[in-house]
């Protein structure tokens, strides 16, 4: 979300904001020094209001989003989002104090596909969404895991769970039945956890919620038997280095993040971006991180940018060409299966060479 066109839509709409200019709306929205999760959550009510419940906001949003991805040289991108925290009618309670509208949850997932489709036919890139369920409304599960279902075919490639992970899915069976009906109809699943919670959260997200990617996950790693079994069965976790130093979820200091030992262990993962409006970030900076403090290579980039693609939701074929698209990228061509390095790019051109993946843990609210 584009801080200017949060000033914008607030224009036009007539609605207050706690600032008027860029630079200090910026402020307000953006978290520099380490926080809580909970004071991360809270920078969303200083301008959702803004964009809920308005048709062109949305739509113009997922169309930017899609630029702005194109441009930090991403070819495919999963975007996550809650279509019930942008809608102002059918769903239960209303967000954010608005007063009831004609914007239901379909049609904001209606009009984000629009707006993704828009954006790929002009920078030419793939964008798909996943729908986020929040987990302190489990009401909502069943409908977003039925938006899923209707836009499987229109741009919408999984479900997510997302929010405060001390509420578990044994207290409140609407996730767990949402994620039974995913999985009973092909619907690729993905559940934040471990993240600010305890590993059990992980646990369940894979026993009971049949999660395919663990988004962020680190907290695997506090219990090392789970650890060991995720990593025998290949397990994807997404990992978002700025944002899990931002919201406290990992210790500050970088070269002790638990990627690292992701890594060192060859698990299975990706490299992500989360709210680069609040984290004021953007995927070069979490790969920059990455190279400058966890000491990644260009050759790890590579091995974790095709895994990225082997683990995206898209259709087998589809899969099957980004990975190819990637091999291609990178001067490695495929020999039964076995890589070999054609001619090795510097990692200032991988930089510029307008080919990095980018998955998941993005979101539009
Ligand atoms: C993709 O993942 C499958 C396992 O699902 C594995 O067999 C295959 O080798 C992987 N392909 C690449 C290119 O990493
Ligand atoms: C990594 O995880 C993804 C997502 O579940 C999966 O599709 C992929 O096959 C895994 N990679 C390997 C090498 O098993």
């Amino acid at each position: 979300l584009r801080v200017e066109t949060i000033l914008d839509v607030a224009k036009r709409r007539g609605i207050p904001l706690p600032a008027y200019t860029v630079e200090d709306m910026r402020r307000i929205c953006v978290i520099h020094q380490p926080a809580t999760l909970t004071e991360f959550l809270g920078k969303f009510a200083e301008y959702m209001h803004v964009i809920a419940g308005d048709r062109e906001a949305i739509k113009r949003i997922a169309y930017e989003f899609v630029e702005d991805k194109a441009k930090e040289g991403v070819i495919y991108v999963e975007v996550r989002y809650s279509p019930h925290l942008l809608a102002n009618t059918d769903v239960e309670p209303i967000p954010w104090n608005q007063e009831e509208g004609d914007l239901s949850p379909d049609e904001v997932v209606h009009l984000v596909n629009q707006g993704l489709a828009e954006g790929e036919k002009a920078y030419k890139i793939k964008a798909r969404s996943i729908l986020c369920c929040m987990r302190h409304m489990p009401s909502w599960s069943m409908d977003v895991v039925e938006l899923c279902k209707k836009y499987k075919k229109n741009g919408v490639v999984a479900i997510d769970l997302a929010g405060d992970e001390s509420l578990n899915c044994e207290a409140f069976p609407g996730h767990r039945m949402a994620y039974e009906e995913a999985a009973r109809c092909g619907i690729h699943r993905t559940v934040h956890a471990g993240e600010v919670g305890p590993a059990s959260v992980v646990k369940e997200a894979v026993e009971v919620l049949k999660a395919e990617r663990v988004g962020h996950g680190y907290n695997t790693l506090k219990d090392q038997v789970l650890y060991k079994q995720l990593l025998e069965q290949n397990m994807h976790f997404e990992v978002c280095p700025i944002s899990s130093r931002l919201t406290g979820a990992c210790h500050p200091d970088f070269t002790e993040h638990p990627v690292i030992t992701f890594r060192k262990d060859k698990a299975n993962y990706s490299l992500n971006t989360d709210d680069p409006l609040i984290f004021n970030s953007n995927l070069h900076l979490d790969y920059s991180t990455a190279q400058k403090y966890m000491g990644f290579t260009e050759e790890e980039f590579k091995r974790l940018n095709i895994n990225s693609a082997n683990s995206s939701f898209l259709p087998e074929k589809e899969k099957k060409d980004l990975v190819n698209e990637l091999y291609e990228a990178y001067g490695m061509i495929r020999l039964n299966g076995n890589t070999t390095n054609q001619e090795p790019t510097t990692l200032n051109s991988y930089f510029h060479s307008g080919m990095s993946m980018l998955l998941c843990v993005h979101t539009l609210n």
